[in-house]
């Protein structure tokens, strides 16, 4: 295990992955972070699909027109889904356990990519949330946050460069 510094210092988005599929032990330690990532007044309102099946991932990887491609190999496909009526703050909610399954894949040496789903469009012009809830089943009352794709890395990325942090935009007392 890195330092927590090291490990977002390294952790970059990853859209090419092996063949390698994840370990059960590795897929309930990423979950086991999500359902540890905090929310408003505890309400835990995130639900998740995962998803393992080749060709399902396939379909998934479908659900933009451009931008979605690094579901299409990955090895498991994380929809985190949010439901206001189970939280005055459901982005939030499910944005943050999506940045938790993102830490935990690359404390474990895998890597993952956020694919960001609202306001876009399958090739075909249909809503990408529609595409999404009709592919896997998910009722309308749940909004889908974004999709993490996960997988073995196919290489390496280069970590986060200290010398073009934005520091101009950290405003010490004032802005
Ligand atoms: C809210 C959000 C939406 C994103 N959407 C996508 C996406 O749809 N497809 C993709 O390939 N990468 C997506 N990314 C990854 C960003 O492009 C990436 O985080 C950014 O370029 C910085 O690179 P890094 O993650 O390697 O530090 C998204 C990231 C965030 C946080």
């Amino acid at each position: 295990m890195s330092s927590f510094a090291e490990l977002v210092k390294n952790r970059r988005s990853i859209r090419y992955f092996t063949e390698e599929k994840l370990k059960p032990e590795e897929v309930e330690q990423i979950m086991k972070a999500a359902l540890m990532a905090p929310t408003a007044k505890n309400n835990r309102s995130w639900h998740f699909v995962l998803v393992e099946n080749e060709a399902v991932l396939k379909q998934l990887s479908l659900c933009k027109s451009s931008g979605s491609s690094p579901i299409e190999k990955c090895a498991l496909a994380v929809i985190v889904l949010n439901n206001p009526s189970e939280s005055v703050a459901p982005i939030e909610d499910s944005a943050i356990a999506a940045t938790y399954i993102q830490l935990q894949a690359e404390d474990l040496g895998l890597g993952s990519c956020w694919i960001q789903i609202a306001g876009r469009n399958t090739a075909d012009g249909l809503d990408s949330e529609q595409y999404i809830h009709e592919l896997m089943g998910i009722p309308l009352a749940y909004g889908i946050g974004c999709i993490i794709a996960i997988g073995h890395k196919a290489k390496d990325s280069s970590p986060h460069d200290e010398e073009t942090l934005q520091w101009e935009k950290v405003h010490p007392d004032i802005f």
